[in-house]
């Protein structure tokens, strides 16, 4: 196995729980336009950009709308959405996560976020995690969003190290098929711990300890 220097965190479902509030503003929005939207839905949306997310949505959606329409919904979800990430505090982090990020520093990890999420900085300023990364690469310098490896090819890069030096701590499927498309070693946590092509399984976020 080659030797592991740093790992890069996938944001929503790994380190925070958003899952809730991006349902909440979707759910809002929805419901306005008279869409079927529920939970399991929501569930295909982990990972995906916001963009795609909306397409998703847009599934049970009888008319057509135009790209600007798209752009004015996504918006406004996204204004909805930015409401309820305000309410987040340094409580929102548990303290296994935040222990366990110390411990990976002070062995000597290098660590980066890789997340889809344009919002990314605005959740690690408000739960008080942005000092404990190296790089951040998020949805603001992608073109391409997960399966896609680019945002954590770019994690990589802005570390600089190589990818197979890198290991991804993944929640959703689409993630874990990102790391691997990009030669790294993808670590699967919740929803994506019961993924085949998931190459390390953690129980708990505090597993990764023992896992390089
Ligand atoms: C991912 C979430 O982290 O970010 C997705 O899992 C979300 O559900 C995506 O659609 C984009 O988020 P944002 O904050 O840019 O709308
Ligand atoms: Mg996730």
């Amino acid at each position: 196995m080659n030797e592991i220097k740093a790992f890069i965190f996938d944001l929503d479902g790994v380190l925070v729980f958003t899952d809730a509030f991006h349902y909440q503003a979707w759910k809002k929005m929805a419901d306005r336009m008279g869409i079927y939207f529920d939970e399991t839905i929501n569930n295909r949306l982990r990972g995906v950009s916001r963009m795609e997310s909306l397409e998703i949505i847009l599934e049970k959606y009888d008319g057509t709308l135009s790209g600007e329409e798209k752009e004015a919904l996504a918006t406004e979800k996204n204004e909805a959405y930015r409401e309820l990430l305000k309410t987040m505090t340094p409580e929102d982090v548990s303290e296994e996560v935040r222990s366990t990020l110390d411990e990976l520093r002070t062995r000597g990890y290098r660590l980066a976020i890789g997340s889809s999420s344009k919002n990314a900085r605005f959740i690690l300023e408000k739960v008080g995690l942005l000092d404990f990364f190296d790089a951040i690469s998020d949805g603001n310098n992608i073109k391409n969003s997960k399966p896609d490896p680019e945002v954590f090819v770019k994690a990589a890069e802005y570390l600089g190290e190589k990818p197979e030096h890198c290991i991804v701590v993944e929640d959703a499927y689409a993630g874990v098929d990102a790391a691997k498309a990009g030669g790294m070693r993808a670590a699967a946590i919740g929803d994506a711990a019961s993924y085949e092509k998931a190459d390390i399984v953690l129980g708990t976020f505090s597993d990764l300890l023992g896992c390089c």
